[in-house]
């Protein structure tokens, strides 16, 4: 310890990392809370970066993180805060089903310390599919579980079966099904009540970097609304919907994942920043690839897409960007205060013949 003021820094981040031993209660934890170095010997200014649903993910995933905790720990007791609200409908309890009225979940969630991912898809009756992720990740030698056997290992750790239909998501599939078509069986609403043209798509992304320079990330959703049953998205897709790189950066997706998934978005946009990129410029770098990649009845007549996809970043440093295709915003908490912020965009309007 160099100096007075280092000693007095390494006193104060050890007493708030004990307490935060006590304090914090995390599920199957990477490791427990250890106190912080003295902010003269940080390799990386703290950060949390989250999609625009994450202003309290990266609250929370920053409090832990000055607290000591595994900066897994921390992304992911952020991303469950949302996957627990049923209002919020893109992502875990409430959030919006299937065509046949099942909430299937996805999830995946990479480690930099230890440099191992985790993922479920298509599981059914489990709240917080980040978890699981996680628990894949930390307990075995496989990277990926699906379905049946994806909810058999969660129940096996605990994890409680339970529908996750709320009264609102199941009033939405009910509206969306009475939709589907005038000559099919089903009743048709009152014109008085809009119609449903394009299924939405929601999920949360949250990456962080701690002050020892150690990154993770996370990516969980309820996947496109109204999916044919067993289709999965980008997000439990590592190197997709999420990737980390403990040496170079993390970044994740939002939006229509079967264009992300043709670029393997969350790694092509870590390796932009490996080779030199700011992260902002990394996800427009992606986003270009995208585009260009986009079959032609995804693309409007002057050649823009007709979806929205979202990309986020840090750097080992805690640099942090995001971009979209169109207008959007994202959640940063880069030590002052969790806060929105407007994403840099290809593209600032929908084409106006779409
Ligand atoms: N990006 C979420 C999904 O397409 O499922």
């Amino acid at each position: 310890m160099p100096d007075a003021l280092s000693r007095r820094d390494f006193l104060a981040s050890a007493a708030v990392g004990l307490a935060a031993s006590a304090a914090v209660d995390i599920p199957h934890a990477m490791r427990p809370p250890r106190p912080l170095p003295p902010p003269s010997r940080w390799a990386a200014r703290p950060v949390v970066i989250s999609s625009g649903n994450g202003l309290r993910a990266v609250q929370k995933a920053f409090d832990m993180i000055m607290q000591g905790a595994d900066t897994l720990d921390a992304v992911i007791e952020g991303v469950k805060i949302q996957e627990l609200d049923p209002k919020d409908n893109s992502v875990g309890y409430g959030g919006l089903p299937n065509a046949d009225g099942v909430v299937q979940l996805d999830a995946s969630c990479m480690h930099g310390p230890t440099r191992r991912a985790g993922a479920v898809g298509c599981l059914e009756g489990i709240k917080t599919p980040s978890e699981v992720a996680k628990l894949v990740l930390k307990y075995t030698n496989h990277i990926f579980l699906v379905g049946e056997g994806a909810k058999k290992f969660a129940l096996s750790y605990g994890f409680k079966e339970e529908d996750l239909l709320t009264p609102e998501s199941r009033e939405a599939w009910l509206h969306w099904r009475a939709n589907l078509n005038p000559n099919d069986n089903y009743l048709d609403l009152p014109d008085t009540m809009s119609v449903v043209v394009q299924a939405p798509t929601g999920t949360i992304n949250c990456d962080a970097v701690t002050p020892q320079g150690d990154l993770s990330s996370v990516t969980t959703t309820s996947g496109l609304a109204w999916k044919i049953p067993g289709r999965v998205g980008d997000s439990p897709i590592v190197g997709a919907g999420e990737y980390c790189d403990n040496d170079a950066g993390a970044a994740g997706s939002t939006g229509r994942g079967e264009s992300n998934i043709m670029v393997c978005g969350g790694f092509l946009t870590v390796e932009h920043m490996r080779r030199g990129m700011k992260p902002t410029d990394a996800c427009l770098e992606t986003l270009r690839r995208v585009v260009t990649l986009s079959e032609k009845r995804l693309l409007t007549a002057d050649g823009k897409p007709r979806y929205q996809l979202n990309f986020y970043a840090i750097n080992k440093r805690g640099e942090y960007g995001a971009a979209s295709l169109y207008p959007s915003h994202f959640a940063i908490h880069d030590g002052t205060q969790a806060k929105l912020q407007d994403t840099a965009h290809l593209y600032d309007t929908p084409a106006a013949n779409d």
